[in-house]
């Protein structure tokens, strides 16, 4: 005889019962969508991102609930947040909700910081309880700049930088370039400057510069207009490198001596012959 709990619906609510393997048959008969127990949406209660400060909501579908309860845990402390509408922890900022008539039951949580992120469960009272976990990830809008902080092009060649908003709540408004806190004129009689911004869930822009020159060196940063600013210092190399010449004029290199190293190499050749 094995022992189980069993908690499959109102048939057996909250009762342990000992049964043999003899009774593993009878028992699937007895499983039939009308007796099931609570169970759990899956799919209308999925893993959430939420931004920094901007109230996140876990949602909870339950079928068959009957007159059990719903609580929240949060894993990472294995803390009791809520039972039903009633809040067990003293940071109010856990609110749980249910609308009547509905199977949704949610968890709020207001002003969410980063470290809020993790798994939280949502429970059901039936004997043993039944759980199911979801994540929710508490981000920040960031600008990044693809590649190295340092970048080295060859004079003469496509300056590409291409800047990328991500987790903005909306693209942002605009996107600004500087080159040594200087706005960037792309009407400047320069020419050669354009800027191609694609905005969406994650906005990109592409600021080239055509025909580089030495004056084109410096610092570059991309300012959108509602997250963080990002730069890096591009380095427009004279004369001729043949390395950089092979890889279609633009080198991203994350190690600096080796450009110089190159340079040195080359031009004690070029003196021995
Ligand atoms: C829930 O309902 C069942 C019958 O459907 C009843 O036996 C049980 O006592 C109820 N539990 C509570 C906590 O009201
Ligand atoms: C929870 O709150 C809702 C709305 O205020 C109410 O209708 C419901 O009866 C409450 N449930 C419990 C278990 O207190
Ligand atoms: C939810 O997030 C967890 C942890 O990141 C992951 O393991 C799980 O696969 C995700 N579930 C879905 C449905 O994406
Ligand atoms: C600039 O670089 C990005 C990223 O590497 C690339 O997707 C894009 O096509 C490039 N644009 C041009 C005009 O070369």
């Amino acid at each position: 005889m094995r022992c189980i709990l069993l908690a499959l619906g109102l048939l057996f609510a909250g009762s342990a019962r000992c049964r043999s393997d003899d009774d593993e048959q009878h028992l699937e008969q007895e499983l039939e969508p009308l007796n099931r127990g609570p169970y759990f949406d899956p799919t209308a209660s999925p893993n959430v991102t939420a931004l920094v400060g901007k109230t996140a909501v876990l949602n909870c579908r339950v079928h068959n609930l009957g007159n059990r309860t719903v609580s929240w845990v949060r894993h990472t402390d294995i803390h009791l947040l809520t039972v039903g509408n009633d809040t067990y922890i003293s940071d109010q900022r856990f609110i749980a909700s249910h609308f009547p008539r509905t199977e949704d039951w949610t968890l709020q949580v207001k002003y969410p910081q980063r470290q809020d992120s993790g798994t939280y469960e949502c429970q059901v009272s039936t004997t043993p309880p039944i759980g199911h976990s979801m994540h929710l990830s508490v981000v920040e809008p960031k600008t990044e700049i693809l590649g190295d902080a340092d970048m080295y092009i060859n004079r003469g060649s496509t300056m590409n930088l291409t800047c990328v908003v991500l987790h903005s709540p909306e693209p942002p408004p605009a996107i600004v370039w500087t080159h040594d806190k200087e706005e960037i004129n792309y009407d400047s009689p320069r020419g050669g400057v354009s800027v191609i911004t694609e905005k969406g869930e994650q906005t990109t822009s592409y600021l080239l510069i055509q025909r580089a020159q030495a004056a084109d060196s410096g610092k570059y940063t991309c300012h959108p207009s509602n997250a963080n600013t990002k730069t890096v210092t591009v380095h427009v190399l004279n004369g001729e490198h043949p390395a950089a010449m092979q890889h279609g004029g633009q080198l991203r290199l994350s190690n600096p001596p080796f450009v110089v190293m190159l340079a040195t190499l080359l031009a004690f050749r070029n003196n021995r012959h």
